[in-house]
This record gives structure tokens, C-alpha cells and sequence, in this order.
């Protein structure tokens, strides 16, 4: 067990409230958290411990979305990260979610898939903030190179990916599908909208989110100091068209990376 005084919450407990609200939220049915529960069990997940940065009633979990709820458990004495379908999602299962994220998993991009059902997803758990308060928080000396540092591997992921053929589909909002972790390791989230057979776009979506468009990239470039956007757009045009390699060098060089 891995302890740090968090309480586990068994698979036996959770169809009790209020954690049935949460396991089939917002409607949970007796069949609907039943048939959770069981897929937890089938997975080897142990409970859920209801810790996390969202507060939802008196509970606490990792995060909520359109299509699930994201808690942290315990599985074989690992501590995961378990995303549990909303029952009013769009998505009918979280079979095409798991699917892409193994995918981008072989291209060495986003947090494991560690196992999948119907309803679950269970995956590496992943410490960090979401990247609007990771920016915030870095202070003093030191923060240009963090940012730098860490604003070049999300693009050498985004690059990995578009490389392998699977478009994120989300990275134009990337506030809520990157979070960062200690050593400012940037992680690409929620697969639910990929896809393999779209055109790719993951280099220009998070290339014009971080540095070109809305709040945040005016965050980065107070930090990283003015980026010419005229050439930007030029290179992100270069990359659509094919030349990426040239087009990805060109801007970690107009960045000073
Ligand atoms: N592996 C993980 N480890 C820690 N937190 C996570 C993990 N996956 C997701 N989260 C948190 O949960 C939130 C919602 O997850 P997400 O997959 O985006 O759900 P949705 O598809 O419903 O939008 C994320 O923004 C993040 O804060
Ligand atoms: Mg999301």
C-alpha cells in the first residue's frame, strides 16, 4: 500500500454514496455503478483514493471532462490514474479513447494505458499542474530556460505524433490537455478526440495555442521575450505543406531554442 496517510476507498464501499455519485456520475443507476465496479475489479484496481486538485462535493479527484471523471486508485500497490465515463457523455465507450492512447503511447507520447473496459481507463498516474498554473508558479532566475526547455519538448512531442500519423485532435486547447510534471516534463492527455486517419495537426495546433493565439501564449512570450509572428505563421504554413523537419528546425532557431 502506498502509504501517505490518503484512505482508500474499497471497491466494496463504493456503491455506497457519496461515491456512487461520482463512479456513474451525474446519473448513477444501481446497474450503471454496479457494472463500474465490476470492471474496476476485472482491471485488478484495488479502490479509489479521492484525493486531487477538484473538489466535487465533499470528495476530491483528479480532474473532470466531458467524457469522464479522474481519480486517483491503487492497483497491485501502484498508485493510477483511473478516468471512469460519464454516464451523459457523447462517447458510448472508452474503447477508441484506449486505443489511441496505446498508439500514442508507441510513439513514446502521453501517460501509459495500463488497462481498459468499457467504462475505464486505467493509466500512469501523472503529478503535476495543468500548464496555465505551472507558468504562474515558476519564479526568479531561471524561469526563461524552464519554460523554454519545457515549451521545446511539448513541441518535439507534438512532432513525434504528427510523425506516427495520430492527431490529438485537442491541442488547440491545450490548457486542459497538458499537464506538467516535476522537472517541468510536459505530458499530452486525453486521446478521446484522436485520431489515426485525420490529417495531423498537432505541431501547428500547440505551436499556434503557445505561442501565437489567446491568454496564455501572451504569458509565454512576456517570458521568452517577442516572437515574430509573421515568420511563425510562415513556418507553420512550411510544416502543413510537408517540409516539417525544416519548418520545426526554423522555429526552435527563431525562438532562440
Ligand atoms: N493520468 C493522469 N494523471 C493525473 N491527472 C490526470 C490524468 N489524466 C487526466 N488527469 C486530470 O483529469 C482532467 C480530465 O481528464 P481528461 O482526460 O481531459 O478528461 P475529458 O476527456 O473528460 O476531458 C485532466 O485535465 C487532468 O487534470
Ligand atoms: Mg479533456
Amino acid at each position: 500500500m502506498v502509504e501517505d496517510g490518503s484512505v482508500l476507498v474499497s471497491l466494496e464501499d463504493l456503491v455506497k454514496k457519496p461515491y456512487r455519485e461520482l463512479l456513474a456520475y451525474p446519473n448513477p443507476s444501481d446497474e450503471s455503478v454496479g457494472s463500474r465496479i465490476r470492471q474496476l475489479k476485472s482491471l485488478g484496481i484495488e479502490g479509489l483514493e479521492f484525493e486531487g486538485p477538484l473538489r466535487m462535493g465533499k470528495l476530491s479527484v483528479l480532474g473532470k471532462g466531458v467524457v469522464g471523471l479522474v481519480f486517483r486508485g491503487i492497483a497491485e500497490n501502484r498508485r493510477v490514474a483511473v478516468k471512469i465515463r460519464r454516464t451523459d457523455s457523447r462517447r458510448r465507450s472508452m474503447i477508441h479513447e484506449a486505443a489511441m492512447m496505446r498508439a500514442a503511447n508507441k510513439a513514446g507520447i502521453g501517460p501509459e494505458c495500463l488497462g481498459s473496459s468499457e467504462d475505464v481507463l486505467e493509466m500512469q498516474f501523472l503529478e503535476g499542474q495543468r500548464l496555465p498554473l505551472w507558468i504562474s508558479s515558476l519564479k526568479g532566475r531561471g524561469r526563461k530556460a524552464r519554460v523554454k526547455a519545457t515549451v521545446k519538448a511539448l513541441l518535439e512531442q507534438c512532432v513525434r505524433l504528427d510523425a506516427y500519423g495520430l492527431d490529438h485532435g485537442e491541442l488547440s486547447r491545450a490548457h486542459k490537455n497538458v499537464l506538467v510534471s516535476k522537472g517541468d516534463h510536459p505530458w499530452i492527455l486525453d486521446y478521446e478526440s484522436a485520431s489515426l486517419m485525420r490529417r495531423v495537426n498537432n505541431f501547428t495546433s500547440l505551436a499556434q495555442y503557445i505561442l501565437l493565439s489567446g491568454r496564455f501564449s501572451r504569458k509565454v512570450i512576456r517570458i521568452l521575450g517577442p516572437v515574430d509572428r509573421d515568420e511563425l505563421v510562415k513556418y507553420l504554413r512550411l510544416y502543413k505543406s510537408g517540409r516539417t523537419n525544416d519548418a520545426f528546425k526554423s522555429t526552435l532557431k527563431m525562438l532562440h531554442f
